[in-house]
């Protein structure tokens, strides 16, 4: 079986070494030989592996219009060209396989129908969670359960940011600047600094997982630019560490769905994932509870799940497609005001008496009571109290906030993220 690679960078290289390297391998696994006849780059000044040059190409029709090309593996990231190389290839009636959450989340359900309608599997494992095989369990292995919730810490770089603050008391900054040194952050890391990343997988995940199609714009996100050393001691002193998790969570009215900086205690299945790891916590019934964990990404992890899908992709040759279906219709969405949670915020206020008092005022007066409330001693004539609130729906903590704003004791907030301090089953 013939395959041509777009893209020649952390994945691709990869990717493309064990298939020539595992060749004998896999070929006995499937009873037919794998073999990369053609890769697509960019940069003809690019210094490339000598086992690769003879079969470098810069125009994407010496894969495209490939007729002996069965499967096309994109591994160029972005959304254009690679959306419409991908279009043009399950037209082309081959099988794709991709690891880029941008396309799948913009385009997942046309591309998949398209491929339906040409015979064409589209199959992206690589797209979520890099090494872990979470999309073909979720599509396969979980397909007989009821799905409540999942919840996921998807997004590496944060990762790696929040737990360095978290394990080592390093600020946000040089967090961000190791992330960066270690090759773990982009140049330009607003994707994830800002959520945007995660948003596009656990939308890929609740759409596999739920039945109905979740656009990403429908995600509701709080990146972590604005979590600071003072959040990080908060949370250690109510035994919690603080996490970027991806959530959605199945309500008898709509899908809740969001991602946030997440309070989470240390008992949490979620609480010890660390460094650039990935974990995704799947809950339902009748599985009860199920953590996946492993390499979220890196060249590879992210090639193991790649060439998973290229060995199922010559299997389905003759079997029989190996598509993940993604769903056409949306999926019935809980209003954001309506979503249910418990808070942290982290206030500057006035060091002066009958100041917590109206704190707490602004919160009663919305409905809300709350889990707890700690001022660390303070010298000055300003202070910090941060408070957890218990369960209530985001319209009344949006009341409660606008109060705040109004209190002149009230200096500034300085965080609003979610508290998870229970697990699922704690929670039932
Ligand atoms: N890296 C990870 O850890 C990871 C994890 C999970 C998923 N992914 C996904 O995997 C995909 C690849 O990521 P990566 O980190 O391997 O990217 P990368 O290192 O930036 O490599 C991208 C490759 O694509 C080529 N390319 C880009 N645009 C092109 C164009 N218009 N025409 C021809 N070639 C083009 C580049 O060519 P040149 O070499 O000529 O510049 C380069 O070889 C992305 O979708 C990414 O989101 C990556």
């Amino acid at each position: 079986m013939r395959i041509g690679v777009l893209g020649l960078g952390t994945v691709g290289r990869q990717v493309v070494e064990v298939l020539d390297l595992e060749r004998e391998l896999f070929a006995a696994r499937l009873g037919e030989e794998i073999e990369v006849t053609r890769i697509l780059v960019r940069d003809q000044d690019k210094p490339r592996p000598q086992s690769m040059r003879s079969r470098l190409t810069y125009e994407p029709d010496d894969i495209l219009k490939d007729p002996d090309i069965e499967v096309v593996v994109e591994l160029m990231g972005g959304f254009e060209p690679a959306h419409s190389y991908i279009a043009e290839a399950i037209r082309r009636g081959k099988a794709v396989v991709t690891a880029n959450k941008e396309v799948i989340a913009r385009s997942g359900p046309d591309l998949s129908a398209a491929g339906e309608r040409a015979g064409a599997d589209l199959l992206f494992e690589a797209a979520v969670a890099g090494g872990i095989p979470i999309i073909r369990s979720l599509q396969e292995s979980l397909a007989g359960n009821r799905l409540r919730a999942i919840y996921g810490i998807v997004n590496g770089t944060t990762n790696f940011i929040l737990s360095r603050m978290h394990e080592d008391g390093v600020s946000f900054d040089a967090a961000l600047a190791e992330a960066k040194e270690r090759g773990y952050a982009e140049a330009d890391p607003s994707d994830d600094l800002d959520a945007v990343d995660a948003a596009r997988k656990i939308s890929i995940l609740a759409s596999l997982a739920f039945g109905g199609w979740v656009d990403v714009d429908a995600v509701d996100r709080i990146g972590i630019r604005s979590i600071s050393a003072a959040d990080v001691r908060e949370a250690k002193h109510l035994g919690a560490v603080i996490k970027l998790v991806a959530r959605a969570q199945a309500t008898p009215d709509g899908l809740a769905l969001g991602v946030s900086p997440t309070l989470i205690s240390r008992s949490h299945p979620l609480a010890d994932v660390s460094g650039a790891q990935n974990a995704v916590y799947v809950c339902g019934d009748p599985i009860g509870e199920l953590l996946f964990a492993g390499p979220g990404a890196g060249g590879p992890a992210t090639s193991s799940a790649v060439i998973g899908d290229i060995l199922d992709a010559a299997r389905a040759r003759r079997v029989g497609g190996r598509s993940v279906a993604l769903p056409l219709e949306p999926a019935p969405l809980l209003p954001l005001h309506a979503h249910q949670h418990s808070y942290y915020l982290r206030l500057r206020v006035r060091e002066a008496a009958g100041t917590l008092a109206a704190v707490a005022e602004a919160f009663s007066r919305a409905g809300i009571s709350l889990r707890s409330v700690h001022q660390p001693p303070s010298s000055d004539d300003e202070a910090m109290v941060s408070l957890v609130t218990h369960v209530t729906a985001r319209e009344q903590l949006e009341r409660a906030r606008e109060m705040l704003r109004a209190e002149a004791a009230v200096l500034s907030e300085e965080s609003c993220i979610l508290a998870e301090l229970d697990t699922d089953s704690q929670r039932r």
